[in-house]
């Protein structure tokens, strides 16, 4: 099997879309991206297409391909396919390693990436390429349903900003969201978002952020402040009052770490678990 591996940048757009596409035909949710999506994603994953790779045949063809994101010294692999005729031939192997070796060269302190839990076959590549387990991401979802939680005297819900988010989000998040729902990402999305604040004494002591509407509440982030005592029931009372306001709406949310202080919270309102990814990292430089 006759390949050489070239960056992203060097092959037509469209066609490195059309073979993305191809490759998660038969994927375990449905995908499927635009030229104007995967430009989306590029801008707000910080995807680096000049040190990403595909592999191409000598006609030209796209076989598989796989995309490196930098954020300062860390990376993260995201959006990797072989398109199905030409899977098992080593061609994923071969174009892992290549951003490997790339994020080598950056002197990156390491990679990250998820793999949905039932991706054994992902899974099993990148383990045998070094990567580790980190922890279990939870994707939630919610029906339609009533919300018997109220928020606590001691606390208020108001409106607030998407520039809220960014003041506080390293402040209220004790563990580290993962790549697709960090700083840089949220703030692509930001501009479009609804934003509450819980206050108590007049100090914002969290907030929740998403795409709320009268059908869906899709929550993007959310966060506590570590020096209140009851988070977890702050974080209820949050979430909840959103719900209260739109009572026809089901919701969900992304990649929650599954030590994310809002999965108790989450859980306890009626949201359930619909796939689980594991995020997994590579060290590459210990500094
Ligand atoms: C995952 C994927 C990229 C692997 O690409 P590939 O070119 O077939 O992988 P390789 O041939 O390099 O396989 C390398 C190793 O990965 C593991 N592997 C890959 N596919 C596997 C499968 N279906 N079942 C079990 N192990 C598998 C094996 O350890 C394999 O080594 P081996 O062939 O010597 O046993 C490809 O199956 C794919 O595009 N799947 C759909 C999209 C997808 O799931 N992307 C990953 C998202 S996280």
């Amino acid at each position: 099997m006759e390949y050489r591996l070239v960056p992203i940048s060097d092959v037509d757009f469209n066609a490195y879309v059309d073979s993305v596409n191809e490759a998660y035909s038969d994927y375990f949710v449905p995908l499927h991206v635009s030229p104007e999506s995967m430009q989306g994603l590029i801008f707000r994953e910080d995807l680096d297409i000049d040190r990403s790779r595909v592999a191409i045949d000598s006609k030209g063809n796209i076989l598989g391909s796989c995309m490196l994101g930098i954020r300062d010294n860390r990376g993260w692999i995201g959006v990797m396919g072989v398109v199905p005729e030409y899977r098992r031939k080593g061609i994923g192997r071969v174009i892992l390693k290549s951003l490997i070796e790339n994020a080598q060269q950056l002197s990156l302190k390491y990679l990250t990436l998820e793999v949905i839990t039932q991706n054994v076959g992902a899974f099993d590549l990148y383990q045998t390429m070094g990567f580790e387990k980190l922890r279990t991401l939870v994707i939630f979802d919610r029906g339609v349903m009533d919300v018997s939680t109220r928020v606590p005297g001691e606390f208020s819900v108001v409106r607030g900003k998407a520039d809220d988010v960014l003041q506080y989000y390293d402040q209220f998040h004790e563990v580290e969201n993962p790549w697709q729902r960090q700083k840089n990402s949220l703030e692509c999305l930001m501009e479009s978002w609804s934003t509450r604040l819980l206050t108590s004494d007049g100090s914002v002591v969290g907030y929740v952020g998403g795409w709320f509407g009268p059908e869906r509440v899709q929550v993007w982030d959310a966060g506590i402040s570590p020096d209140i005592d009851n988070r977890e029931e702050a974080a209820q009372a949050l979430l909840a009052s959103v719900l209260q306001e739109f009572p026809k709406a089901t919701s969900g949310m992304l990649n929650v770490g599954e030590d994310d202080i809002i999965v108790q919270p989450m859980q306890a309102l009626g949201y359930r678990q619909t796939l689980r990814q594991y995020e997994m990292r590579l060290v590459i430089n210990e500094i």
